[in-house]
């Protein structure tokens, strides 16, 4: 379910571009997907240099990528508790991007984005939504006037039929996301199924993931709205930086 435009290059631009906006003492909350990988590369160097971060990891893959490059992790609990940090900046990827019809700053969903085409939007969702600022990395393959993308929701393996009965009653149509390489469903690290919910172009995004959450079994889905403060866009010549 990810998209699949959008060069390596203008990723890492993007992810860079992100990364430099981390200062000394930053607690960093970091994305899963090949965009956050190279923000989370950059920040490694950038440590190597002497930066002093903590990382917030959204998956396996962050933290273990986050391990490889030397960056000190806390676990979200630890971040956010009563006695914890807090989060400064989260960067992450997406899936898709609505630019709104009239540009970056559209009311109904500008800057609002589906996530989740690496089964992680759930513990990104935590993590973004935490953070002080959260800036998007993404390639301009990203980019859609509105939100048309399937939408994936995180299930209850034992909640997967009456959720996917739930989606159907809300206009959408649901498919089981199959592993690659393993026979069987996708399964999250958080131990759920994912259902990818078709529902054509979406007119209201709030209006949707208030429909999304409110079904049991229904863990988390990937409509991130409200959430965007940057999107940092690599494209073939540099980074256009959109505030939300
Ligand atoms: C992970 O579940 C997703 O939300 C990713 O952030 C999203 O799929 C973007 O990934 P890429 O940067 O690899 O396209």
């Amino acid at each position: 379910m990810k998209t699949s435009g959008g060069s390596d290059a203008m990723k890492r631009r993007a992810g860079e571009s992100a990364a430099e906006a981390v200062t000394d003492g930053d607690v960093v909350g970091l994305g899963t997907g090949s965009t956050a990988a190279h923000a989370i590369r950059r920040l490694g160097d950038r440590v190597d240099a002497g930066l002093d971060i903590r990382g917030v990891p959204t998956s396996f893959a962050s933290r273990e990528l986050a391990a490889e490059e030397g960056i000190l992790c806390l676990d979200l609990p630890e971040a956010v508790g009563p006695d914890g940090p807090g989060i400064d900046l989260a960067i992450d990827g997406a899936d898709q991007v609505a630019t709104g019809s009239d540009g970056a700053d559209d009311p109904v969903s500008g800057g609002a984005l589906i996530k989740g085409g690496g089964a992680a939007h759930a513990r990104e969702k935590l993590v973004d939504a935490a953070a002080d600022r959260f800036l998007v990395v993404a390639d301009p393959s990203k980019e859609s006037p509105r939100l048309d993308r399937p939408v994936p929701v995180e299930v209850l393996p034992a909640g997967r039929t009456a959720v996917a009965a739930a989606v159907r009653e809300a206009g959408g149509e649901p498919t089981l996301r199959r592993a690659e390489r393993k026979d069987g469903p996708v399964v999250t690290d958080n131990g759920n199924l994912v259902l990818d919910c078709e529902f054509g172009e979406v007119a209201d995004p709030a209006a949707l993931s208030a429909t999304l959450s409110s079904i049991p079994g229904a863990v988390e889905n990937g409509l991130f709205v409200g959430l965007a403060d940057e999107i940092h866009v690599g494209t073939e010549s540099g980074v256009r930086v959109d505030e939300v």
